[in-house]
């Protein structure tokens, strides 16, 4: 196992076109492996790919107090979303900023697990908020784009501050 540096923003792997995941093998096994091992060193309820500079369709997500319910998703896709939330949300990509994200509260998901089985699971709350913001980001898309250009802004300055910090 091995952990992987997280990518920050504006890094362009962040924005990148992710490719569908088509071999189920041993070396996938190793980096969901190494993800999940790195989520939870950096203490984040979720990780897709690019965080880690990879560009393809996979996230790693536990959303349970205790850190012992793994969930994969691999080329996942909503198939419908309904209901709207305003949760508060954080990325390990923008460390140091958390703001508001428009979100659908219940949502379908259907993807691949890491035998390449496919799954549906329906999820509302806190899971269903995750399974947004990991799918975001393999679209490119992260939770600050969601917010007023001022309020981008000051997330640029915070994340600045934060990775001034951090040296
Ligand atoms: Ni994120």
């Amino acid at each position: 196992m091995a952990l992987h540096p997280v990518v920050y923003l504006p890094d362009s792997r962040l924005r990148a076109p992710t490719q569908a995941i088509t071999q189920f093998d041993a070396e996938l096994k190793t980096l969901i492996n190494d993800m999940y091992e790195t989520m939870y060193h950096e203490n984040g309820i979720g990780l897709a790919a690019p965080q880690i500079g990879l560009s393809l369709k996979l996230a790693v997500i536990d959303v349970s107090e205790k850190r012992n319910e793994k969930f994969c998703i691999i080329n996942p896709e909503i198939l419908y979303a309904e209901g709207e939330a305003m949760p508060g949300e954080g990325c390990l990509s923008v460390p140091g900023v958390y703001d508001k994200a428009p979100r659908a509260l219940k949502v379908k998901v259907r993807a691949q697990d890491e035998n390449g089985n496919f799954f549906e699971r329906e999820a509302d709350g806190l899971l269903a908020h995750c399974f947004q913001h990991e799918i975001d980001h393999l679209n490119g898309k992260l939770f600050v784009d969601y917010l007023s250009p001022l309020k981008r802004q000051m997330a640029r300055k915070k994340l600045e501050k934060y990775l001034r910090h951090q040296k």
